[in-house]
């Protein structure tokens, strides 16, 4: 295969990489979390850095080190997340990458205080929780809609199971069509797979059709699969 990541190929260009796990709080104390380590979206920074961009890197919550160089935006909230992109998407980036696990759903309301075992009337606790925005989904239509840039690229990942209704990558092609990101790194989570690993295998998949398979490998080797396909719709344009 062929690869330019040896190169400054993104030399000039803005990159904005999110990572890790949203939190949303139950009360001061308590949240929702995810188990995502951060650790693709790290190497996401750490590769476009090394390749020669500027990285804005929202980050949420990691168990990874910050990238060195990287211009680092800490967010604990799907919310947060949200606003720290938007703006450096509106702020004229070349490249979003949507790399964290952003909570689909969040408390209603958050408790003030501390939710105490007594709060239980005898049938458990029960916690109503509202959509969070859809973040990839929301730049997709600020591009559409002339509030980022039309040569912006949009790049989603998602995280499958496979399930009664379809493959992982079955699940992962309809996932490309329904968000609209130029590009959708689908990769098969559970099992022990992916969340927490060095190594990640992942589907590429292009908004022209294309689809390359990469890994088993390091998160970094992914990274810059993952590179050298926005680096081509950077020269060639979006399709
Ligand atoms: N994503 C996002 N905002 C959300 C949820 C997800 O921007 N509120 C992004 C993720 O960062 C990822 C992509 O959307 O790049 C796909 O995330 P995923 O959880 O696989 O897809 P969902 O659309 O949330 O669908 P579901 O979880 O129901 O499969
Ligand atoms: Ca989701």
């Amino acid at each position: 295969s062929s690869s330019s990541s040896s190169s400054f190929d993104l030399a000039g260009r803005h990159v904005v990489v999110s990572a890790g796990g949203t939190r949303e709080p139950l009360d001061p104390v308590r949240f929702l979390g995810n188990a995502s380590s951060g650790r693709q979206g790290a190497a996401l920074a750490a590769r476009a850095l090394a390749r020669g961009a500027r990285v804005t890197y929202v980050r949420a919550h990691t168990e990874v080190p910050d990238p060195a160089g990287a211009h680092v935006v800490p967010v604990s909230t799907a919310l947060q997340l949200r606003d720290a992109v938007v703006s450096a998407a509106e702020g004229g980036a070349d490249v979003v990458v949507m790399a964290a696990a952003v909570a689909d759903f969040r408390p209603a309301a958050p408790s003030e205080s501390k939710i105490k075992k007594s709060d239980d009337d005898g049938d458990g606790l029960v916690v109503e929780l509202v959509r969070n925005p859809d973040v990839l989904a929301g730049l997709v239509a600020a591009r559409r809609e002339g509030r980022v840039a039309a040569s912006t690229v949009v790049v989603g990942f998602a995280a499958e199971t496979g399930d009664a209704s379809g493959s992982v990558i079955e699940h992962g092609r309809l996932k490309a069509v329904r968000k609209g990101a130029d590009l959708l790194v689908v990769n098969e989570v559970g099992g022990g797979r992916a969340f927490g690993t060095p190594d990640n295998t992942v589907v590429i998949l292009g908004a022209d059709g294309s689809e390359r398979s990469v890994g088993p490998a390091p998160k970094e080797t992914i990274a810059d699969a993952v590179w050298d396909a926005v680096a081509m719709r950077l020269t060639h344009g979006r399709v």
